[in-house]
């Protein structure tokens, strides 16, 4: 694709880009918008091709960057990567390897950075968890990005591969996810009983988070990431002013999927406490 095709030559304000593989990154995509109500948002899930939590590097960084150019060429300067699976396997080619060529004055951002940051403050054993998918915990990107920032704690992670499937069979608050909550938390605890902080690294977990409450040992910390993305973006919208230019303020959001327009709408109540109407879309 040529770039003038796709409109990456064009310089007037867009809305923000907010990507996820399908629908846990609306958990985020929520918090923004209430942190920053003023801007434009188009979210785009590509719900056709998902989940990504078991697919490979290749893969999930080759379907990411589609999306990613997607966006540009609606008009995004700005694209977050609403999704640990993506930030995990694709966000680093993306921006060392292909903003360059593409246009180097838009800009990607991911959810694995701001929450590690905020671990800081929070544990006081310096043992960390970290739940997520097979794709996510693989990677090891969460202990990489802990051990740069604070190189004294450890970090355990556990991939719950049945817990993104419960939530999109709308089972999350049903009697079977208590078997696989239960499951992978004791699976966690039971390799370091020293953890005080633990990290819902995919954006689907909130909706388990009062089963995964439940099961936790008293007195641990669960780190939801909503706030903390839309905090960062927040932050980091005030810090570069030529950035934040280029992001449009008419407070209207779309919603886009590459799967069914009708599916999307009806399960994307699920996870925001709206009605929406998507668009289908070819990568
Ligand atoms: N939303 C993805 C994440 O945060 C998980 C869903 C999937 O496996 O596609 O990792």
């Amino acid at each position: 694709m040529r770039l003038e095709d796709c409109g990456l030559m064009d310089k007037k304000p867009g809305a923000i880009g907010v990507f996820d593989s399908g629908y846990g990154g609306l958990t985020i995509l929520s918090e923004i918008r209430k942190q920053l109500p003023a801007y434009d948002f188009i979210y785009l899930g590509d719900n056709a091709r998902a989940p990504y939590g078991s697919r490979s590097f290749d893969i999930v960084y080759q379907f990411t960057l589609e999306a990613v150019r997607y966006l540009f060429s609606r008009g995004c300067h700005l694209v977050i990567l609403a999704c640990n699976t993506a930030s995990a396997k694709a966000l680093r080619t993306i921006q060392q390897n292909d903003l360059p060529h593409i246009d180097p004055s838009r800009r990607v951002l991911g959810v694995i950075r701001p929450t590690v940051e905020s671990v800081g403050a929070l544990t006081r054993t310096g043992h960390i968890g970290v739940l997520g998918t097979p794709g996510t915990i693989q990677s090891e990107s969460y202990p990489i990005e802990i051990s740069k920032m604070y190189p004294y704690f450890v970090t355990v992670g556990q991939a719950c591969p049945m817990w993104v499937p419960l939530v999109e069979y709308k089972e999350a608050d049903g009697d079977g996810a208590d078997f696989f909550v239960r499951k992978y938390v004791e699976a966690l605890f039971g390799r370091d009983p020293q953890i005080d902080t633990v990290i819902l690294g995919c954006t689907h977990y909130p909706l388990l988070y009062p089963k995964i409450a439940r099961y936790m040992p008293e007195g641990v910390r669960i780190v939801t990431q909503g706030e903390i993305v839309a905090e960062s973006l927040a932050d980091y919208l005030r810090r570069h002013p030529e950035m934040e230019q280029k992001c449009s303020r008419g407070g209207s959001c779309e919603f886009l999927t590459t799967e069914s327009s009708d599916k999307f709408s009806s399960m994307a109540s699920v996870f925001l406490a709206e009605d929406i109407t998507a668009k289908h879309v070819v990568l």
